[in-house]
């Protein structure tokens, strides 16, 4: 399963790359709009630190408007994915983007019949939003678990990309599923290393190697 840290903080991101766990970056307005910052400079540092797919979002809603503004997005660097929403001029717009072999990720799925339209749209990546669909009561997992078997059953490339994740299950309920790739709230990212028997099990150890005196560098 890919890792795609879903944040526009600069800092966030930098901090991840170590683990290796960075295999891309997701944007939306909102996640730019709380950063406070330009969205084409935003968008420029975060692809000069990240090779992997790094999603940035239209802001207009008619196709012709959303043409130039993914145009205009995918030209800030070769590794942008154009991120647009389940809408008919959406897919409209995903539908050229792509015959011009842009990156196109579709966002704002909240089903399998605007998933089933996204791959035949021929979108590079479709983001349907599991914690969005919990919040109305719903099982938002289903709706990966649905997608996954209509593409395979047709093979289509789209990469199911397990959006709105809140939770470490979300993760491990995506990846059970087989969806291509998740995008991981940096808190969430670092929640997927813990586990309390990791922490007693380290501190018994250090306890006990405490007891030997010894020091593994010391000549
Ligand atoms: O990538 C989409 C994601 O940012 C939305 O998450 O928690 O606002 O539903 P959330």
């Amino acid at each position: 399963m890919k890792f795609f840290v879903d944040t526009a903080d600069i800092k966030q991101i930098e901090d991840l790359i170590p683990t290796g766990f960075v295999d891309g970056v997701t944007t939306n307005p909102s996640l730019i709009a709380k950063q406070g910052k330009d969205l084409s400079d935003t968008i420029k540092s975060i692809c000069s630190i990240v090779s992997g797919p790094v999603s940035a979002e239209v802001a207009a809603t008619d196709h012709p408007t959303m043409m130039e503004e993914g145009k205009y997005l995918a030209s800030l660097a070769k590794n942008v994915a154009v991120k647009v929403p389940l809408t008919v001029e959406g897919l409209k717009t995903c539908k050229k983007l792509r015959e011009q072999q842009i990156m196109v990720n579709v966002t704002l799925c909240f089903s399998a019949a605007q998933a089933l339209l996204a791959a035949k749209a021929g979108a590079s990546f479709i983001s349907p939003f599991v914690g969005r669909l919990d919040d109305i009561g719903e099982k938002g997992i289903s709706l990966i678990e649905d997608i996954v078997i209509i593409y395979e059953n047709y093979g289509f490339e789209t990469e199911v990309l397990a959006a709105s994740i809140r939770t470490t299950q979300h993760v491990i309920d995506a990846a059970l599923i087989g969806a291509h790739v998740a995008t991981v709230p940096p808190k969430v990212i670092y929640e997927l290393y813990n586990h309390e028997l990791t922490d007693k099990g380290l501190k018994a150890f250090l306890d006990d190697w405490a007891k030997t005196g010894q020091s593994i560098l010391s000549k």
